[in-house]
């Protein structure tokens, strides 16, 4: 399973990277907006900036709602750096984009899915990825992991090589789920990833190595 996180934050972005576990970014429109970058060029840069420190897949989204509008941002967004993958909100023009993007073969990130018909869709498309929001479905009442398990078993029985990341993470135990569930790619944030590290008996357990090893210097 692959490891994206989930922030245009740089400072998490590197620290993430420095573990060394990192398989790419994940980056949306509200997230730009929480590390305070506006505007096209400002955008732009932060994308560059991104696929010059991780070596990986880079999701960058569209904010165009319309076939035209999203080709020709999709096909700016993926100028920007080779490993740009466009993300595509799951609308009608946004699936008929993602159709032009495959046969034109630029990779696309289909957002915003909360269903399995909507991951039908998305595969049929050619979508590189489908990211189901599972923190927001769990949010609503219905279960977010359930989800990427009837993903998987659709994708495995159709043989549709479209992979699934699981976003909208809310915890370390999500991504544990997500990996059970089959999910090809978890993007979370930072503090997910390095909840994964902590167990209560891991610290117990290297104070007392650390102590007895006093002993022995
Ligand atoms: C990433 O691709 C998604 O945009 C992101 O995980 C959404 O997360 P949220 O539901 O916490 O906003």
């Amino acid at each position: 399973m692959k490891f994206f996180i989930d922030t245009a934050d740089l400072a998490q972005i590197k620290e993430a990277n420095d573990l060394g576990i990192l398989d790419g970014v994940t980056t949306n429109p509200s997230l730009m907006a929480k590390v305070g970058i506006k505007g096209e060029a400002a955008v732009f840069n932060h994308y560059k900036t991104i696929c010059e420190l991780v070596d990986g897949d880079i999701s960058a989204e569209v904010v165009s709602t319309d076939f035209d509008g999203i080709i020709a941002e999709g096909k700016k967004l993926a100028a920007i750096h080779p490993n740009i993958i466009v993300k595509v909100p799951m609308i009608k023009e946004g699936v008929k984009a993602i159709k032009w993007f495959t046969d034109n073969g630029i990779k696309t990130n289909c957002t915003l899915v909360f269903s399995a018909g909507q991951a039908i869709l998305a595969a049929k498309a050619g979508a590189a990825y489908v990211s189901p929001f599972i923190g927001r479905i769990d949010d609503s009442g219905w279960d977010g992991v359930q989800l990427i398990e009837q993903i998987a078993g659709i994708y495995s029985l159709q043989g549709f090589a479209t992979e699934i990341l699981a976003a909208s993470i809310r915890s370390p135990l999500h991504i544990v789920k997500c990996a059970e569930a089959g999910a090809d790619v978890v993007t979370s944030p930072l503090e997910s990833i390095l909840g994964l590290l902590k167990h209560p008996l891991t610290d117990i357990g290297l104070a007392k190595f650390l102590s007895d090893a006093k002993a022995f210097k």
